[in-house]
């Protein structure tokens, strides 16, 4: 059911009429439905017709060389494209298990559902206590036991509260690299998000703080839906359950494949595919 309902982008994009993201609602249940995405920086388009439907509660892995246009692709989703000059994307994103009417109009809700975390960690330069609680008041929320009772379960739930308790008052940035990428995904799980959208998580970080994240991310996807880029062909064995592989063909990033993370891995169908994953352990 197409409601026609376009999110309109911010007066900083790109600029036309045409420079829009509809927003649909679909009646099938449990997936993120994104159709015909493309997404231009000013005259270049980076990003063209890709469209996938990534089921919810599952992890699914956005594969594929630098530039190929997967983090434009995960702006997209959370409309992070309109903070950004001159970025245009068009197309249509649907969650269906969520209200896309409400979320079109209001930005901050979709935010909310669509937490994101990035390569490099960035916590405020504020306490660790006050990242936390930061996000929730941005968010509404005033009552002071419910705040601290969710500072502390979503530290809890990415295993940093043991190592962190005792000093929730120090700065976030004298954390290690590794505890401040935990601590970030805390931060988008304290509002209770339906999805996480994580653009090379690991990448920054050590195996040891990579392992954690990818124990994470298996935790949380039994409740959550996880989409994740990463460079790395042996985290996507171990944590994808669906995969999609990007490529810049003549110019623009496009879907080549997508299929189960087995799958693809296994018997890939498509000439790219069997290249790029054939350096997999
Ligand atoms: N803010 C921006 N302004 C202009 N071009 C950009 C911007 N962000 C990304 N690009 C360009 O878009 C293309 C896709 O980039 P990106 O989505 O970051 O790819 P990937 O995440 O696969 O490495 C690249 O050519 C990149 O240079
Ligand atoms: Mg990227």
């Amino acid at each position: 059911m197409n409601q026609s309902m376009a999110w309109a982008t911010a007066p900083t994009s790109a600029g036309s009429d045409d420079c829009t993201l509809s927003c649909t609602c679909t009646e099938a249940g449990g997936h993120i439905a994104i159709e015909n995405l493309s997404v231009s920086y000013g005259s270049q388009k980076v990003v063209e017709d890709f469209s996938l439907h990534i089921p919810r509660n599952a992890v699914t892995a956005l594969l594929g060389p630098s530039g190929c246009g997967k983090s434009s692709v995960l702006i997209g989703l959370n409309r992070l494209c309109d903070l950004i000059p001159g970025c245009c994307v068009t197309g249509s994103v649907s969650f269906s298990w969520l209200d896309n009417e409400r979320l079109r109009g209001d930005l901050i809700q979709l935010r909310r559902q669509v937490g994101m975390l990035f390569q490099r960690p960035n916590p405020f330069p504020f306490s660790i206590w006050r990242n936390l609680e930061f996000a929730l008041k941005q968010h509404g929320l005033k009552a002071k036991v419910e705040i601290a009772d969710r500072i502390e379960a979503a530290l809890k739930e990415v295993g940093l509260w043991d190592e962190v308790s005792d000093r929730l008052n120090d700065s976030a940035l004298a954390l290690s690299g590794g505890q401040q990428q935990r601590l970030c995904l805390a931060r988008a799980l304290v509002l209770d998000p339906s999805v996480i959208l994580m653009d090379e998580p690991c990448s920054a970080l050590d195996p040891i703080s990579t392992q954690k994240i990818e124990q994470l991310v298996l935790r949380l996807a039994e409740k959550r839906t996880i989409v994740l880029v990463t460079h790395s062909l042996g985290q996507a064995q171990r944590v994808a359950d669906h995969m999609a592989l990007l490529w810049k063909l003549e110019g623009v990033g496009k879907l080549v494949e997508r299929g189960t993370a087995r799958q693809m891995f296994d018997s890939p169908k498509h000439q790219l595919t069997q290249t790029y994953l054939q350096f997999a352990a």
